[in-house]
């Protein structure tokens, strides 16, 4: 069911029930991260294996310092100048933080969101909330309320309509728990902002599924097979296909459906509307949908990072 005013979630939420919340990155889907019982039913809802751990939303920094140990000076520059924000700061946690908010792991992954709606209903409940992305374990990420209701609407869930999110990728990941600090999702504040403030900074692969759990390079998939190629590479010979690009190259006419994402080339724009058309291009029936990789800058790298991962389901066309 969508709402508009925030009351009846903050109820429910105080009863230890589950609310979609828009977030300026994508929808979550939250429940009382203090509250084991209720993070238990984020895992069956979304059927997320158990140690995915989530990540949890605060009011402000001084909210978000009482989950942690240690909040080492360079996670406090960050948390300074980019919160509220797509930031996530993964920290040492207190044991005031449920194991099963964490996957079973001695740390948390924290972030302050932007989106005011969700900003007011934390401080309304009074605890931090903790959030996936509001879709089924593997599947596209929603950017608006009624993505959240196409999955979980018939379950009876509360989805605040906050608007379509503004950034639309997920929240950048960085970890504070070896030596220096290294981004573990690349997502919608970009690597060039962040070594702006901090110096240079190393992004750590898909391999390293053990410092990042739930990093699965098949992940963000749509039903139908997706590859992710060069605008030089040869096209398969499959009929009918989809394209999803920055912005359209000549000879589309191989394609029966093209999702631009952004005309004038700005990528922030294409991250933006990414999720929106993978879910367009997805409902058509086409037989493959061909992405072109996007420039290798700015917010262009979370967009690959996901395409890649969007690409895993298509092994079976190689
Ligand atoms: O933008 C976002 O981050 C969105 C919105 C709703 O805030 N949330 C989101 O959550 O993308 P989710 O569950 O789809 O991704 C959470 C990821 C996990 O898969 C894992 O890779 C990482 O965060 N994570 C969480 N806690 C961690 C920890 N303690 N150590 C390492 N990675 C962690
Ligand atoms: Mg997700």
């Amino acid at each position: 069911m969508i709402i508009k005013n925030i009351h009846s979630a903050v109820e429910a939420l105080k009863k230890g029930e589950l609310v979609g919340v828009p977030t300026e990155t994508v929808y979550g889907l939250a429940a009382d991260a203090l509250n084991a019982a209720a993070v238990a039913k984020i895992y069956e809802l979304k059927q997320r294996p158990l140690d995915h751990p989530l990540i949890v939303h605060a009011a402000d920094l001084d909210t978000a310092k009482e989950l942690v140990t240690t909040f080492p000076d360079s996670a406090l520059t960050l948390a300074q100048k980019f919160w509220p924000g797509p930031l996530t700061l993964v920290l040492p946690k207190k044991s005031v933080v449920p194991d099963i908010t964490t996957g079973g792991l001695n740390s948390v992954a924290i972030r302050v969101p932007e989106h005011p709606v969700t900003l007011k209903l934390i401080r309304d409940t009074g605890f931090p909330l903790a959030a996936p992305s509001a879709n089924p374990f593997g599947t596209i990420s929603p950017t608006t309320a009624e993505h959240v209701e196409q999955s979980f609407g018939k379950k009876g869930l509360i989805i605040i309509d906050g608007g379509p999110c503004r950034v639309g990728v997920e929240s950048t990941i960085i970890s504070f728990l070896g030596k220096e600090p290294c981004i573990l999702r690349l997502g919608g504040l970009s690597t060039e902002e962040i070594e702006a403030t901090l110096g240079p900074i190393a992004v750590v692969g898909k391999s390293a599924k053990s410092i990042a759990p739930g990093m699965l390079p098949q992940h963000y998939a749509p039903r139908t097979p997706l590859v992710l190629l060069n605008e030089t590479d040869s096209l398969p010979n499959l009929n009918p296909m989809g394209l999803l690009t920055l912005s359209s190259p000549a000879g589309c006419e191989r394609f029966q459906a093209i999702q631009e994402l952004s005309v004038t080339g700005n990528l922030q724009e294409a991250a933006t509307r990414l999720y929106g058309a993978m879910r367009i291009l997805d409902e058509m029936d086409l037989k493959l949908i061909v992405a072109y990789r996007f420039p290798d800058r700015g917010l262009g790298r979370a967009i690959n990072d996901r395409l890649e991962r969007a690409s895993q389901n298509s092994s079976r066309l190689a």
